[in-house]
């Protein structure tokens, strides 16, 4: 019962450009063997999370996390960044609102596009809700960074990637060279 570590499609691939399908049945075999194996996977991978539709799969389902503390210098750039962190989270058929107009801008990076960030404006504040691992509707709400991984994964269910959202194209690039610029 353990799980895979899934092939990511990267940028370019059509599954990333078409919205996903809602989860009918939270407790079909395959939608359980999915979110072990994209737990596997974000595990080997250590990253912040995933989609469904990542890992070629057109499904309305996103596991994330937001670290306590983190060796990546990218999070230092995004505006209140939550100190307390987030405990992974799977989340199925999730949907959000902006609690209010306020936008920050911050950088980000995503396993579809290896090695790039890019800067994006988001919602700063945003409530969530989504059906957890047993089928229970759970509510959130979410500020800073915590509010900005909900807003890319959930992009992600509908065929969006980050750069689309970048407003100017010098904020995007090579992680490498950009945090070499920056620090
Ligand atoms: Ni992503």
């Amino acid at each position: 019962m353990s799980g895979r570590i899934l092939k990511i499609a990267h940028m370019g691939q059509p599954i990333l450009q078409k919205p996903a399908a809602p989860v009918e049945g939270y407790d079909d075999p395959q939608v359980l063997q999915l979110i072990r194996d994209m737990e596997a996977t974000v595990s080997y991978m250590n990253c912040s999370g995933l989609a469904a539709p990542q890992v070629f799969v057109p499904l309305r389902v996103v596991i994330f996390r937001v670290l306590t503390t983190t060796n990546n210098p990218a999070y230092e750039l995004t505006p209140e960044y939550d100190p307390e962190g987030v405990p992974w989270t799977v989340m199925i058929n999730p949907t959000l609102t902006p609690l209010s107009d306020q936008i920050t801008t911050g950088w980000e990076s995503c396993l579809s596009l290896p090695g790039l960030m890019g800067r994006v404006s988001r919602y700063h504040s945003i409530e969530y809700r989504y059906l957890n691992k047993d089928g229970q509707e759970e509510k959130r709400q979410a500020h800073g960074f915590h509010a900005r991984v909900v807003q890319h994964e959930c992009d992600h269910l509908d065929g969006v990637l980050y750069p689309t959202k970048i407003e100017d194209m010098k904020d995007f690039g090579f992680k490498d060279e950009i945090l070499r610029s920056l620090f």
